[in-house]
């Protein structure tokens, strides 16, 4: 039997909505191509999206599957990617319990994601623990598959570092390095910003444009986004800058060198926002098409997804079970 040793990578979504282009650039392109070179695994973070939404236990339950479906329509295929339920691998939780007491509350409240995060959310000292515990919660999921490799967004970076403090601190205490430090990896494309200039896309703010989108739905974002407000005649000048329709086309127009060309008529003028819009319709629509058009299909056997989660999640349950049992016996945990 030949070993597998390919670097190993966790990856993973709260399952709070649908998946939108946004996720398609900052992560699930580049998940679709790690596949192959890396043994991923993908986590479905209930558990965690619970630490800002234990009202609505619903939304996240409901969200499970139609994420895990457009990880599909997207092409990760699960015969390469294990893809996972989180709050259905209690040795996450275990192994949650034991590294909390490796992490001060201080340290905690000092993490840049989780300082924003509160402020964002309006929580000022009504911190629900479970939140702020979140981020060793998420050093727990990492080691227990014992990833090198983390794709993530920027917002992510602090969690990777805190899971690295608490790799070295179980280390140490164990004697052994039992547990892997881990880096992120970052998508090449930035954030993408949301159709209405805003920077982050969001579904709350409603300027996202989801990956089945109908061919009218993404007219109409196209048609609502911000370009250059100083652009006002086909002749003037126009700025490239900050204006969003060359955003999209940066991040999905496989003909680079056409839309750099674009971009220098567009700056001399004489390029009409309305030419650029039409071009940047025809390009996402050639995108969506085949992604919906699988999503729609695979929206018509949920039994199919809910067997895919659960083969998944039964694997990830034994190599997370492993971990565990191996982070209590170095610790010199009592056993039977
Ligand atoms: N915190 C991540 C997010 O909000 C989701 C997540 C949970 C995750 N556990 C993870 C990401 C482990 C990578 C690895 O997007």
């Amino acid at each position: 039997m030949s070993i597998d040793q390919r670097p190993i990578i966790l990856t993973g979504d709260r399952p709070t909505g649908q998946l939108h282009l946004g996720h398609f650039v900052g992560s699930l392109r580049s998940r679709v191509g790690l596949q192959d070179s890396h043994h991923q695994h993908i986590l479905l973070a209930d558990a965690q999206a619970l630490t800002d939404n234990a009202d609505n236990f619903e939304k996240v339950r409901r969200n499970i599957i139609e994420v895990a479906t457009d990880y599909l329509a997207v092409g990760i295929d699960p015969s390469k990617t294990t893809i996972c339920v989180q709050s259905h691998l209690p040795a996450l939780n275990e192994l949650t319990m034991l590294y909390l007491n490796f992490v001060t509350v201080s340290r905690l409240e000092r993490n840049p994601t989780i300082k924003s995060e509160i402020q964002m959310r309006g929580f000022e000292r009504d911190i629900p623990a479970g939140f702020l515990c979140y981020p060793v919660a998420q050093a727990a999921d990492i080691t227990a598959f014992k990833a090198s490799v983390v794709p993530v967004g920027e917002d992510q970076i602090p969690m990777i570092e805190q899971t690295n403090e608490v790799v070295r601190r179980i280390n140490r205490q164990i004697g052994r390095d039992i547990l892997p430090e881990c880096k992120a990896l970052l998508s090449s494309t930035g954030r993408l910003p949301g159709f209405d200039g805003k920077a982050k896309m969001s579904k709350s703010l409603g300027n996202t444009i989801v990956l089945n989108a109908t061919d009218k739905e993404i007219k109409k974002a196209v048609n609502a986004m911000y370009t250059d407000p100083n652009h006002l005649r086909v002749e003037d000048p126009g700025q490239v800058e900050g204006n969003i329709v060359f955003a999209y086309l940066d991040a999905f127009d496989p003909n680079k060198e056409e839309v750099e060309e674009l971009k220098a008529h567009y700056r001399r003028g004489g390029l009409g926002d309305g030419t650029v819009k039409k071009r940047l319709e025809a390009v996402l629509k050639e995108l969506i098409e085949p992604i919906r058009d699988r999503r729609n299909e695979l929206a018509k056997d949920p039994d199919y997804i809910i067997d895919v989660l659960k083969a998944g999640t039964e694997k990830c349950q034994i190599i997370t079970q492993n971990t565990l049992n191996e982070v209590k016996a170095g610790l010199g945990m009592f056993k039977f």
